[in-house]
């Protein structure tokens, strides 16, 4: 287990260079498993999710070549395991994509039930509703999903729920079914149109994704393809709520504004100036920053990735805010922990209610997950004193570089053992 220690009253300001998306990198590394052909991915983050991912793929059989820090070289065409491993899979829910893409190409996949998770309740119903729509036969025994079909053939499949997961595992399965395939009540994630151009890239036929209804033309077999994945929509708006809340000045570069016209819109309503430029966007605050409500929705709505980072500046806005979780039944863990710096928070079922304005105060903190970690780093910057936070390898799952991305913006940070040894102190470059 590694800690970071964390000084307090920051105010974070310069330019921070955000990396490959990771939601768009978890789904098309097992999307590569389609094809036998060559394939060359680039600007993926690289996190420990996508090195699971990576694993995965090798433990599978397929080769692959390391083309700079971000880049891959794959050779898929000896992929030969229908099974991915499950102590591989169990580290990452985003394994299960694996079910639509080797259903492509073998018409056959065994996959372990993705590990619930502290989001609350992690259902994948609607994944196999559409598997079954589409023909497979679907077995679940001794903790495995085994999924065969002999041919998959196109079919109308609506999502009861509006399902980032459902939308990418269907697209992947149907890519390589007989006709066509029309998913409606889809995701519109940009994630999910970055899979898309992927997919297509390699000889798919897909259209409309983006939009509420994706329309697939199943091929019989796909090539190799060249592709850059896109900018990470929920790392570059961590960073926008992290100087609206330390009241610094930060510009995100290589970023696509588009994506992130939801937490732009939101800033603003707090009070931060917010600059958008093509490619990047400048945040700054000053005090006061002005009580606002948050309410969770699917794309092009308020992500519920960054409900956590979000619930921390609004502890600084002075007066009252609530937060309304519309995605995840139970996606407030960092609130014990926040409370425990001092915040004042009260939480009736999805709704949160914020009573901004007095300080936070650093102390010991444990990350709980992925996005709250996230969220209390920030919370700890901006408190008075110094802050302890143990657990986080859940930051270093979906985050590159970012301790040191804080520390170039003016952040004092140290990576230590549990044990308290340095192990990393860096130095603002
Ligand atoms: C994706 O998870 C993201 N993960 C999550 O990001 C993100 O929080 C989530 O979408 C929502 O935006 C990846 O992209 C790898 P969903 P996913 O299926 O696909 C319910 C992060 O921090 N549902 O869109 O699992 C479900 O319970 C992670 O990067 C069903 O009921 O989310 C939830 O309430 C955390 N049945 C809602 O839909 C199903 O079959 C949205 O879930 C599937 C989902």
């Amino acid at each position: 287990m590694e800690n970071l220690i964390v000084k307090g009253n920051a105010n974070l300001s310069g330019k921070v260079k955000i990396s490959g998306s990771k939601n768009a990198a978890v789904a098309i590394l097992p999307a590569v498993a389609i094809t036998a052909e060559n394939v060359y991915l680039d600007n993926l983050p690289d996190i420990t999710d996508v090195r699971t991912m990576i694993e995965i793929l090798e433990n599978l059989g397929v080769s692959i070549r390391r083309r700079g820090k971000n880049a891959l070289e794959l050779t898929p065409g000896n992929l030969s395991k229908i099974a991915p491993p499950y102590e591989l899979v169990k580290k990452m829910r985003a394994s299960y994509y694996f079910m639509g893409s080797l259903l492509a190409r073998f018409g056959r996949a065994e996959v372990p039930i993705p590990g619930g998770c502290d989001l609350g309740p992690r259902p994948i119903d609607q994944h196999l509703k559409g598997f079954s729509a589409l023909g497979a036969n679907i077995s679940i025994e001794h903790g495995m999903i085994t999924l065969s079909a002999d041919k998959l053939v196109g079919a109308h499949i609506y999502l009861d729920v509006v399902s980032i997961g459902a939308t990418i595992n269907l697209m992947l399965a149907a890519a390589g079914a007989e006709g066509r395939t029309v998913l409606e009540n889809v995701a519109k994630e940009p994630e999910i149109v970055d899979l898309a151009n992927f997919l297509n890239a390699m000889g798919a036929s897909i259209r409309g994704a983006g939009t509420d209804v994706i329309r697939i033309d199943g091929v019989r077999s796909f090539s190799g393809a060249a592709h850059t994945v896109i900018p990470d929509r929920i790392e570059a708006g961590t960073f926008m709520l992290a100087a609206a809340t330390t009241r610094g000045n930060i510009t995100v570069e290589e970023v696509i504004p588009k994506h992130l016209e939801a937490i732009t819109a939101k800033l603003r309503e707090i009070g931060a100036v917010v600059e958008v430029e093509p490619e990047k966007i400048n945040v700054k605050a000053i005090d006061p920053l002005v009580p606002t409500d948050i309410k969770t929705f699917p794309y092009p709505g308020f992500p519920t990735d960054l409900q956590p980072p979000g619930m921390v500046l609004l502890t600084a806005a002075e007066g009252l805010s609530v937060i309304t979780e519309n995605v995840f039944d139970g996606r407030y863990n960092h609130v014990d922990e926040l409370k425990r710096m001092g915040a004042l928070i009260k939480v009736e079922g999805r709704t949160a209610l914020v009573e901004g304005g007095s300080r936070l105060s650093g102390g010991p903190i444990t990350a709980p997950d992925l996005r709250s970690g996230a969220a209390l780093i920030i919370a700890a910057l901006t408190a008075d004193g110094e802050s302890r936070i143990s657990a986080v390898e859940h930051i270093d799952r979906g985050y590159e570089n970012f301790e040191q991305k804080l520390i170039n913006l003016g952040a004092s940070i140290q990576r230590v053992s549990e044990k308290g040894y340095k192990q990393l102190s860096y130095n603002r470059e």
